[in-house]
């Protein structure tokens, strides 16, 4: 079984960046690519940010975040992965590109190298089939966001062996996640469950059954909920969502999981949440 040392991340978006941080701190050497060296820098100034408000508040001493900053590496260029044991792809939730990205690191990585996705509904068979090692090919699925949320789902695809998830679960638990074994089914566990609710909130909204902010305090409140479906939504990022959401009407074939018209309608307006800055509710950028 293949020991994993280095790891990989493709994607500097909200899920790429956690996961590093994630895996670095547990002790990995992470390298994170970003399509762009704008993009990797501002990633690696995201982590310095994110690791001295850690030490502001004693969770983490000086000399641990000097650690932890010495493992993780932003990269632009693809090729710099080649000596990853493991490359787990976070990038945008569509299946075009994450195909495009999978072949190319199948081409890239070593011969034992493990590709992971991040994916949160597309099936990691089909990105397994745009390898050359589908056995090497599995799901290893965080949650948002990547440093508090302690679940990992590990989706093992059709061809997936035992001795990759094996190799994926010590990984998971070793970032100290707890670790729940899923099929490769549109949105896994979580997101079958979670997203047709949310779903549903915006549709409620959209028939004004009740205001947002009494949707979000209806949920909070009645169900004890941390967080209401609205303020969820745009945490996860709208775009995501609208994804996930496509990804579940399509997989289940079930009309009542068709995207709320509202949902898609603030995702073409640009409005995405809170990386943009707006969404169901309005964020001021500092
Ligand atoms: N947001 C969540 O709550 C959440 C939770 C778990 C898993 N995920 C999954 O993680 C993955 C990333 O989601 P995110 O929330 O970090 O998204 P994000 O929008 O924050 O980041 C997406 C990243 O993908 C990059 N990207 C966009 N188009 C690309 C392309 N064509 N080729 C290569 N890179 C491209 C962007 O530059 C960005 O770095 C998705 O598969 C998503 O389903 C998201």
């Amino acid at each position: 079984m293949v020991e994993i040392k280095r790891v990989g991340i493709c994607g500097s978006g909200i899920m790429g960046s956690g996961i590093a941080e994630v895996a670095g701190k547990a002790g990995f050497e992470v390298v994170l690519r970003s399509r762009s060296e704008e993009g990797a820098s501002a990633m690696l100034a995201g982590l310095d940010k994110s690791l001295a408000k850690q030490v502001e508040k004693g969770r983490l001493d000086d000399a641990e975040r000097t650690a932890v900053r010495g493992r993780v590496r932003g990269v632009a260029d693809l090729a710099e992965l080649a000596e990853c044991d493991l490359v787990l792809e976070s990038i945008v939730e569509d299946l075009a590109p994450k195909l495009e990205l999978i072949g190319e690191l199948d081409k890239i990585c070593g011969d034992d190298a493990i590709l992971a996705t991040n994916t949160s509904t597309l099936s990691v068979k089909a990105l397994a089939a745009a390898t050359g090692r589908p056995a090497q090919v599995c799901g290893i699925h965080f949650f948002n966001p990547a440093a508090a949320m302690p679940l990992v789902e590990l989706v093992r695809a059709e061809k997936t062996s035992d001795d990759t998830l094996e190799a994926a679960r010590r990984f998971a638990e070793s970032c100290g996640k707890t670790v729940v074994d899923v099929r490769d089914q549109a949105g896994f566990v979580v997101n079958a469950l979670l997203f047709p609710y949310l779903n549903n909130a915006v549709k409620l909204l959209e028939d004004g059954v009740a205001s947002r902010d009494d949707i979000d305090a209806a949920m909070k409140g009645g169900c004890n909920f941390p967080m209401g479906p609205l303020e969820l939504l745009d945490l996860v990022g709208l775009d995501t969502s609208l994804a996930i959401v496509e990804a579940l009407h399509a997989g289940f074939d079930d009309p009542n999981y068709a995207p709320a018209p509202m949902l898609r309608r603030l995702v073409e307006e640009g409005k995405l949440g809170r990386k943009s800055g707006a969404g169901f509710y309005d964020y001021a950028k500092k």
